[in-house]
């Protein structure tokens, strides 16, 4: 009846890998082989009969959506004791930040630059999934996000390629553990492949047009850095790219991905983005999208059924090949022996820890704590000195709501699990410290002003405030893109109310985006963003407020001084006429009836400059650090040579911090322009106040190659400079030349 001789067979290596599932793909049938290349729902908690008998029949390869473990053990013996082959199930499920620990939405996590918080955070949710029977996961989403209207900019992992090639990966590696049939290992999935970040005027699903320069020299190289660590799956973008849907576009999956990059795992659709390519106007039934989709590369399909519809009918019309169905086939087998399911398809809760444990808290909170960016700090007024004050007025519709803190994409997590602020607050600050409470807001976007008399009131009998303010969890995310992206609501009112007042104002922050805050920066004394912080928001914010801990992230993002800015990012090109400081003058100054060419003619916003009001890599902490000495290993290298650059890093504040050291370099000339600055390393470097240390990092030549005009990948010999420093706008460089 099945293939028993797999359930006990142990994964020695690749061969044997390969042996198994020639041998097991040469006794499956045609509609077996579409079997395994359709994903199905499941029904959250039962097994409705139409899926046993589909599951029985050999038609489903893939359950997602069901996390109810008995559920889930269920599904797999229908397919392992019931199904003629007995080839158990992929169950898929979006844990993005966590499944019940959950922790900082992925641009949070960002923010940490630290690839050690993230991985571990990837480990333990994995491990929380693994305990549901979940094998496979929807994440790391790496789709480079440069437009903050962009609802799902909320689970990426930023601007930068860089960063987010390190920090994907560390995802990876935390899903995916060193051996994927270990327990608590689960399947990454890299998404969206590709360009869906790019989506035209930051509206989700929107079009995306993306020179292919621009595409392999920013979109793809993520996707690269996951390929190349093995990331076992990659999800079609639902985007069309350039005109051709994701999802049938043959230049993605298979020129780049199969010949180019020779990936070895499994492409999955998105959610019903085959069928949605007769709704792009790509296609003209769904028969037609089965086969513009097979033939460009996507292995598994999602949700809708065109395969296990039309797929057969293709093959017997000689449209689709065989080979191309069992190379498919192949590949998901394959990660199945590599999961180990087919020596042990079940879940036995007891094998795995407790969901929630106190270890998975304590990560969860480092990650939090990590993850905040001290975006301004004016007369210190950070930390809070409990020693120095009586009472503190906390204040805000997001200080005390456990569900709103957890952001978006958490399917699993439960709000009642959430430690929020004004109770972390309360803890940290003991008896003697007098904690006064109130909303001001019954919400984010309440429109009402009734609140705000408390507010004043509470905030004049206290010595400070503490405001949480910011989005509501569903405010980003999928399908929820913004083209305001300030505070929603009367929040901003809310702060000139307070500001009326003259006490010291802390406004923290918790949102799935950057916000413009240019009305907010001069009303306030000190901005803490903490994005969606997760289970352990309250407990590490309270920490940074109080100094416990210093904060140390940094921006993973720009952020725009108004929406009319966007696209902006710190890696731009110098364009022929660069702004500065002198060409840019701010229409309020400019004279009556100033002559057309009187202004500076340069690229900037007459109304906004050309910077943003919070540059990416930005982020202050309490110490007080300084950068001197920069210096290069030598003036010149040759090509296939590496140099050293290396800066002194003092802390000569009084408390003890960590900083982001960033290293930027900028290729002055090429055969297509170059961006002004280009992350190439970070590390953290935690000091102690007045100690000094010396940070190097190491640059090879292929660290500086792009794509050039011929979408070769090359370094050109010429001039560079490179900056050390705590952010993209660090001012101390330094230059080297590369020649032949
Ligand atoms: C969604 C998302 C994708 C997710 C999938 C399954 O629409 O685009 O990121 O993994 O469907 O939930």
């Amino acid at each position: 009846m099945h293939s028993v001789k797999f359930l006990h067979q142990d994964i020695q290596d690749e061969q044997t890998v390969q042996s198994m599932v020639n041998e097991l793909l040469s006794q499956m049938g045609l509609d077996e082989k579409i079997g395994q290349m359709s994903q199905v729902c499941g029904a959250g908690g039962w097994v409705p009969d139409h899926l046993a008998d589909a599951i029985r029949a050999g038609q489903v390869g893939s359950v997602l959506n069901e996390v109810d473990l008995n559920t889930v053990n269920e599904l797999q013996r229908l397919a392992v004791e019931e199904s003629r082959l007995g080839i158990p199930l992929l169950l898929g499920r979006d844990v993005i930040h966590g499944f019940k620990t959950i922790l900082p939405i992925p641009l949070g996590q960002a923010a940490s630059w630290d690839a050690n918080v993230v991985s571990e955070g990837a480990r333990i949710s994995a491990v929380e999934a693994a305990t549901a029977g979940v094998n496979w996961t929807f994440a790391p989403m790496i789709d480079i996000s440069r437009d903050p209207r962009w609802g799902r900019i909320a689970e990426s992992l930023g601007e930068d390629p860089f960063l987010c090639s390190q920090l994907g990966n560390a995802m990876i590696r935390g899903f995916q553990g060193a051996d994927l049939a270990e327990n608590g290992s689960i399947a990454a999935c890299a998404k969206h492949f590709a360009g869906y970040g790019a989506a035209e005027g930051g509206r989700d699903y929107n079009t995306a047009n993306i020179p292919e320069n621009e595409l392999r020299n920013v979109y793809l190289r993520p996707f690269k850095a996951a390929v190349d660590a093995n990331c076992a799956t990659l999800m079609s973008a639902f985007c069309d790219l350039n005109g051709v849907p994701a999802s049938g576009n043959a230049f993605l999956m298979d020129q780049v991905l199969r010949k180019e990059w020779n990936f070895d795992g499994f492409v999955v659709s998105d959610w019903e983005s085959i069928v949605e390519m007769s709704v792009h106007g790509f296609t003209d039934d769904d028969e037609q999208a089965a086969l513009e989709a097979v033939t460009a590369g996507i292995d598994m399909e999602m949700a809708s059924s065109t395969y296990r519809d039309h797929l057969e009918n293709l093959v017997a019309a000689g449209k689709v090949d065989l080979e191309k169905i069992d190379q498919m086939v192949r590949r998901i087998l394959t990660l199945k022996f590599k999961l180990g399911l087919f020596r042990n398809p079940y879940t036995n809760p007891e094998d795995y820890p407790a969901l929630l444990n106190e270890s998975h808290r304590e990560i969860a909170k480092e990650a939090a704590v990590k993850s905040c960016v001290l975006l301004q700090n004016n007369n210190r007024v950070l930390p809070l000195n409990r020693a120095q004050l009586d009472s503190i007025a906390v204040i805000g519709p997001l200080a005390d709501d456990g569900y709103e803190q957890l952001g978006t994409w958490v399917f699993d997590g439960n709000a009642e699990d959430s430690i929020h602020c004004l109770d972390a607050i309360k803890q940290l600050a003991g008896d003697d410290l007098i904690i006064n409470h109130c909303k001001g807001l019954d919400s984010a976007r309440s429109p009402s002003h009734e609140g705000f008399a408390e507010a004043v009131e509470t905030a004049m009998r206290s010595d400070v405030t503490v405001l949480v303010l910011g989005e509501e969890s569903f405010m980003s995310g999928e399908a929820h893109s913004r083209a305001n992206i300030d505070l929603p609501g009367q929040q901003q009112q809310l702060i000139e109310a307070l500001a009326e007042t003259g006490k010291p104002i802390v406004l923290v922050i918790m949102a799935g985006r950057p916000l413009t805050l240019d009305r907010v920066v001069d009303k306030v004394d000190a901005i803490l963003y903490a994005w969606h912080p997760g289970t352990m928001g309250g407990p590490a914010i309270a920490d940074l407020l109080f100094g416990v801990q210093s904060p140390s992230g940094k921006l993973p993002v720009t952020f725009p001084k108004a929406v009319g800015q966007i696209p902006i990012y710190y890696a731009t090109k110098n364009t022929g006429r660069p702004p500065s400081e002198e060409s840019c003058i701010h229409m309020d100054d400019v004279p009556p009836r100033a002559a057309q060419t009187s202004l500076g003619m340069a690229s900037f916003h007459l109304d906004a400059g050309y910077k943003p009001l919070f540059p990416f890599g930005h982020g202050l902490n309490y110490g007080d650090f300084h950068y001197v000495k920069i210096t290069t290993s030598r003036s010149h290298i040759a090509l296939g040579e590496s140099i050293d650059i290396a800066v002194d890093l003092i802390n000569s504040g009084v408390h003890a911090a960590e900083e982001v050291v960033q290293l930027y370099v900028r290729d002055l000339v090429g055969n297509v322009t170059r961006p002004v600055k280009e992350l190439k390393g970070f590390r953290r470097i935690k000091l102690n106040p007045g100690q000094r240390t010396r940070v190097g990092f190491s640059l090879h030549t292929d660290d500086l190659a792009f794509y050039n005009r011929h979408m070769q990948l090359v370094t050109e010999p010429g001039q560079f400079h490179v900056w050390i420093g705590g952010s993209s706008d660090a001012p101390l460089w330094a230059e080297f030349e590369v020649h032949p």
